[in-house]
């Protein structure tokens, strides 16, 4: 595996991979791998076959974080996460630091040029967090530019996230296909995620609360008499379940359609859930389907 953190040297390699006509996959993380980006790995590598070349990036986008959220605190272990890329066959892993991806003034004129998606950021994880979608689109912008991929794997997990990765790179004509992989679960049903190290064994048992909820409403829509039930009587009930059962704070129950994530107004199988709740000191999020037989 090769390991760079310089942006020029990684962007070299990549223009010299495609010059040669060799596929390129790219997989971007913050790091501390968990089994859920071991996967988006394994789609990789399947988009561009064996003599295809698999990139992962891991940085912590410093932009992504507002104002008292946790980037000073986000977990880091570089020395597991190099094995884990190794073991999965990465050919190269990319570590870009603060100073290159946004240069202050002490190279010339700082860092000013951001990307911003307009439509799908409006609601849930935008809404919450209001300068996070920026900060997202800004790296992953400037990832696919060094790291010049034919595809690029997200999770489902993230699934707002996901969605506007696939509209900027629809909006700005980015050569590149998205791919997104379902999410991966603890076998209590908690989405695997890397801030879940953050929880009390307390809060872990607790944790799986945002699941539970997502299955309660699979089998409210499923039962319900015409195949739809109202959003607000939904929404009530499903709050009542989680705070019953969790010492959590939810932060927002959205139903909506996975395409153009616009509301619904009356919840049936065609709709997606997604779920926000905070559990002492940490954020967690969970979205899926109604529709159990959907992939993701
Ligand atoms: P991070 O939270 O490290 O996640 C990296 C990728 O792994 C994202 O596409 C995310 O959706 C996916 N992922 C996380 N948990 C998953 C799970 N349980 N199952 C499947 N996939 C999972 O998301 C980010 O980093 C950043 O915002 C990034 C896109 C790297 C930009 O900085």
């Amino acid at each position: 595996m090769k390991l760079t953190q310089s942006l020029s040297r990684m962007q070299q390699t990549a223009l010299k991979w495609r010059s040669e006509g060799i596929k390129i996959a790219l997989v971007p993380t913050m790091g501390f791998l968990h089994e859920g980006h071991l996967s988006l790995m394994r789609h990789a590598r399947r988009s561009v076959g064996r003599k295809g070349k698999v990139i992962t990036s891991i940085y912590v986008n410093p932009t992504q974080f507002g104002p008292g959220e946790d980037y000073g605190r986000y977990p880091r272990d570089i020395r597991a996460d190099k094995t884990r890329c190794r073991e999965m066959g990465v050919d190269m892993l990319f570590l870009p630091d603060n100073a290159s991806m946004y240069p202050s003034s002490s190279s010339g004129l700082p860092y000013s040029c951001f990307v911003k998606e307009k439509r799908l950021t409006s609601g849930m994880e935008g809404a919450s967090r209001p300068t996070h979608f920026e900060g997202v689109t800004t790296v992953v912008a400037k990832l696919f530019l060094i790291t010049q991929p034919h595809y690029s794997v997200f999770g489902a997990k993230d699934f707002q996230q996901a969605r506007v990765i696939e509209k900027m790179t629809s909006d700005l004509n980015f050569p590149i296909q998205i791919i997104i992989a379902p999410t991966l679960r603890e076998a209590d049903g908690l989405a695997m995620s890397s801030r879940n190290k953050y929880l009390s064994k307390p809060e872990r048992l607790q944790a799986p609360a945002l699941w539970n909820a997502i299955q309660s409403a699979r089998d409210s829509v499923k039962n319900a008499n015409n195949g739809f039930i109202p959003v607000n009587q939904l929404r009530k009930k499903l709050i009542k379940q989680i705070t019953q059962s969790a010492d959590m704070e939810v932060d927002y129950i959205e139903f909506f359609d996975s395409e153009t994530l616009v509301p619904v107004k009356k919840v049936s199988t065609t709709a997606r859930m997604a779920v926000a709740a905070r559990l002492g000191a940490v954020r967690l999020i969970d979205n899926a389907s109604l529709d159990p037989a959907s992939p993701y």
